[in-house]
């Protein structure tokens, strides 16, 4: 069986004190509302990782990577290594943001290669993927999500997908207000779920989790989250207010 899983991805924001601060009040929220049936996952900065990693040990709040390098060490200057991430507890990593792809030329083949030295050091992988405006304008989202799945990740066994859940981000509706309809979200995720079918059987594709992400609100997930094949959100701006994530969270 698939997970629901809400995971907020807090970006460039929080120094150490704001994201003490946060991460006491999710898993706060957490525990005083008895969340059940979801994963709740917060990624802060990487400076920051390991003293919320400790901060949130006890809670059901586990703690995600925004990124990592391929490498297992060596100069490569400024970069985190799997290895580095297992070191201090952080099981989980995001891999492929459209910012990490936009901003830092982040292509396929790099993330195939990020891919293997996470799933290598038996860590997680939320792998993000989506498209551009210009892409669903023209009709082409279905060919540029499939290529950006199948190009990073089918050169995978099939037991390699227990440890990856994946997160359809449409780029044109992150951090922009614009989210896609519950019903573009679920028309995506079924082509999502229908390629890792026709690759890996049914039995494989069922039991991967697909997140939605894209300016996911307390008001709007409870209807994205209501589709089928939406497993639930990776969540940018509104993950930075401890009670709309918690509502996010609670949208299930
Ligand atoms: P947003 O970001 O919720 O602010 O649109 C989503 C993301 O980038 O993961």
């Amino acid at each position: 069986m698939r997970k629901n899983i809400v995971a907020g991805n807090w970006k460039m924001n929080n120094d150490l004190s704001a994201s003490k601060k946060l991460a006491k009040q999710v898993a706060k929220l957490v525990r005083k509302n008895k969340v059940k049936g979801t994963k709740v996952i917060i990624a802060p900065t990487s400076v920051n990782l390991e003293r919320i990693a400790k901060l949130t040990r006890k809670s059901k709040v586990k703690v995600a990577a925004q990124n990592m390098h391929f490498a297992e060490n060596g100069a490569y200057t400024g970069e985190i290594s799997a290895q580095m991430l297992k070191s201090i507890d952080v099981k989980t990593v995001i891999l492929g943001h459209s910012e990490r792809r936009e901003y830092f030329g982040e292509d396929d083949a790099l993330l195939a290669k990020k891919v293997d030295a996470a799933l290598a050091n038996k860590i997680e992988v939320i792998f993000c993927f989506g498209e551009v405006l210009a892409d669903r304008k023209a009709g082409n989202e279905e060919a540029v999500v499939g290529s950006q799945i199948k190009n990073a990740l089918f050169h995978l066994e099939a037991s390699a997908f227990k440890n990856i859940v994946l997160a359809y981000e449409p780029v044109w509706a992150i951090g922009t207000g614009e989210t896609a309809t519950p019903e573009q979200a679920q028309d995506m995720h079924a082509f999502i779920r229908k390629t890792l079918v026709d690759k890996y059987g049914a039995e494989v594709a069922d039991n991967v989790s697909i997140l939605y992400g894209g300016s996911v609100k307390p008001a709007n997930a409870k209807e994205i989250f209501s589709k089928p094949d939406v497993d639930g959100g990776l969540i940018g701006g509104a993950a930075l207010s401890a009670d709309d994530f918690l509502a996010i969270v609670q949208a299930f």
